[in-house]
């Protein structure tokens, strides 16, 4: 998520500050901050939107000095707005600090400092860390303070904290928020990616999590969380501006797939909680009693979000008993849909700006049903507009076909379904069932990675083929629709995404030998009917690429080509089985040479009719 760029050393600060925050634009960011160390004081500048807006607000202003920190922001906790972008500070005005990541217990913690008389100027999480370092600084150094801050926080943190009593300093801390170190002749440039840093130095230090550096003009020091001294070594990078950005991939879409254990990983931090069987969403927390009488959900949205929709539509009707109805956004909005006080509207969007969802979800307003919201972008309007909501963090996704927001969303859903259902039937004992499955989820998706080269080479087997038949049944035959899309999108083929047991009602006719068919054929309760709808492709000439269960070696005699996923619930299957038809549609793609990340048509947030 967004950037961190610091400087220490010989040359004027801002202009390296302001290059490293353009070099990290890519990750995208609402607003953009900017503190300089200048003549004994702290001086710090704010703008929402474009880093541009930062400059024209600074306005050739010289702010001479030769320290600073900067920061884009991708807004968590608070709206994009002045008052929230970073750099944040302490009461005292001396602690400055930058933050990628998100503080967890920042309610708590912030709860605890007002009572002792601290003052919040914004609604972030990260301001905490400026107050907590004040209060520990009135008993210990800075660099103490600071340890001592980090031991008190849970959640995830880049961090860059300056402090107007140390003029020669900047301290930088990494807990699951990347940070690199670039080591130049006069001096040292911070970054949460090497983007910023390749046209001063190829000379960098990887910090690790639980690592702090000190940094000064002249040298630097790392220690780890037991306070000792830790020995880095220097590495070489040899990537271009343009590699960097990508972390090395060739495309945003193929780093977000690869993002989406990460991104799972983000959706369900502080919110599972696997012993209780239980899931604590903070932002549905004010409207729990009328959840628990409600008797209908209905879903709007659009493309892969809708997608998603219809996932939840088996989740919550099996494991949560509530009638759900998924609606395309676009057809709701004109229809003259019955809601009543027990039906709840939700929303379903990465962006939080879909001109028809936003359109579905004031007509659901204008009925008087509540509307709930699953959104990516914080502090959008569809984020805004809604009752109530549960933010993904999945960070910004650059590519325009969704992938990890998907996956993200999925496991929302999943949690949505676990706290749905246990304020009803949902036994402790499935609760829990669940929710170890669930954790599991990132750690399975990693292992799909490791079969990537043979995803690879299948796309290219077909890469002549100009139509495909994606198949799945129940928690599956969205994921169908959703490879169909994918590979429609990215690689302007053919694709029709039809649930297996509609196939025989129109469909098949289409089958012949220059008409393969994807296949969802994991091991769960409709494994023996999705056999023989395969059965039926082949016994008509069709070439089946079939996506199965690790271990199922049977199926190998059956079809033409198998890509494992690993066994999890059959609920969640969804989150693994849709991982190999992404790589399938990009690699198929990739190698046509097309543009993946930006396909002609499309954009990346439709905001129109
Ligand atoms: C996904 O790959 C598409 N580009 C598109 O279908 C998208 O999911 C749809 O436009 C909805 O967007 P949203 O999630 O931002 O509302
Ligand atoms: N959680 C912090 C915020 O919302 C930091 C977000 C970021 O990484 O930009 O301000």
């Amino acid at each position: 998520m967004c950037g961190i760029v610091a400087y220490i050393g010989k040359k004027e600060a801002l202009p390296i500050l302001i290059d490293g925050l353009k070099r990290l634009e890519y990750r995208g960011y609402d607003s953009a901050g900017v503190s300089v160390f200048s003549g004994g004081k702290i001086i710090t500048e704010k703008a929402v939107g474009k880093v541009v807006e930062l400059e024209n607000k600074i306005n050739g202003r010289d702010i001479p000095g030769k320290i600073g920190i900067a920061h884009t922001r991708w807004a968590t906790h608070g709206k994009p707005s002045e008052k929230n972008a970073h750099p944040h500070c302490d009461c005292g005005k001396n602690i400055f600090l930058v933050h990628n990541g998100i503080i967890e217990n920042y309610k708590e913690l912030k709860a605890d400092l007002e009572k002792i008389g601290h003052k919040f100027s914004s609604d972030t999480d990260t301001e905490v860390l400026a107050h907590l370092i004040e209060e520990y600084k009135k008993q210990v150094p800075i660099k103490e303070a600071v340890w001592r801050t980090l031991a008190h926080v849970e959640g995830t943190y880049g961090l860059a904290i300056i402090d107007r009593n140390e003029p020669e300093k900047i301290f930088v801390a990494r807990n699951g928020s990347p940070l690199v170190l670039g080591v130049i002749d006069d001096g040292y440039i911070i970054a949460s990616d090497i983007a910023p840093i390749v046209r001063y130095t190829n000379q960098v230090i990887y910090l690790e999590d639980g690592e702090m550096a000190e940094v000064t003009p002249c040298g630097f020091q790392v220690t780890n969380l037991k306070r000792k001294k830790v020995e880095k070594e220097i590495s070489k990078i040899d990537w271009t501006l343009e590699e960097a950005e990508k972390k090395g991939y060739d495309h945003f879409m193929l780093k977000e797939i690869m993002e989406q254990p990460e991104a799972v990983e983000n959706a369900m931090r502080g919110r599972l909680v696997v012993k209780e069987g239980m899931a604590k969403l903070g932002g549905l927390r004010d409207v729990a009693d009328s959840l628990r009488d409600l008797e209908r959900l209905v879903i709007v949205s659009c493309g892969t979000s809708f997608y998603a929709g219809l996932v939840a539509k088996y989740m919550f009707e099996e494991y949560a008993g509530i009638r759900t109805d998924v609606e395309f956004a676009s057809e709701f909005r004109y229809r003259k849909p019955i809601l009543n006080q027990k039906t709840a509207v939700l929303a379903i969007t990465q962006s939080g700006e879909t001109a028809d969802t936003l359109a579905a979800i004031r007509e659901a307003k204008n009925k008087g049903a509540m509307t709930l919201g699953i959104v990516n972008v914080v502090g959008s309007t569809i984020a805004r507009e809604t009752d109530a909501g549960v933010y993904n963090h999945a960070g910004p996704e650059i590519g325009v076909a969704s992938t990890k927001a998907f996956t993200s969303q999925l496991s929302i859903l999943a949690l949505f379904t676990l706290f749905l259902g246990r304020q009803r039937d949902m036994s402790f004992v499935m609760g829990k069932r669940i929710a170890e499955e669930l954790a599991k989820v990132p750690e399975l998706m990693k292992k799909i990675f490791k079969d990537s080269q043979k995803i690879k080479k299948i796309a290219k087997k077909y890469s002549g083929s100009s139509d495909f038949l994606y198949l799945g049944r129940k928690y599956n035959y969205p994921i169908a629709m959703e490879g169909a899309l994918k590979i429609k999108e990215i690689a302007y083929v053919h694709a029709e995404g039809y649930p297996f047991g509609e196939m025989k009602h129109g469909p098949i006719a289409l089958i012949d030998e220059n008409f393969p068919s994807v296949a969802i054929a994991t091991r769960d309760s409709v494994y023996e009917k999705t056999l023989s709808g395969i059965q039926e492709i082949k016994a008509r000439g069709g070439k089946v690429i079939a996506v199965a269960t690790a271990g199922d070696k049977s199926i190998e005699k059956l079809v033409d080509d198998v890509i494992y996923i690993p066994k999890t619930l059959e609920m969640l299957t969804p989150l693994l089985s849709v991982v190999p038809l992404q790589l399938f549609a990009y690699y198929f793609a990739a190698g046509k040479g097309l543009d993946v990340d930006k396909p002609r048509n499309l954009a990346k947030s439709v905001t129109v009719e």
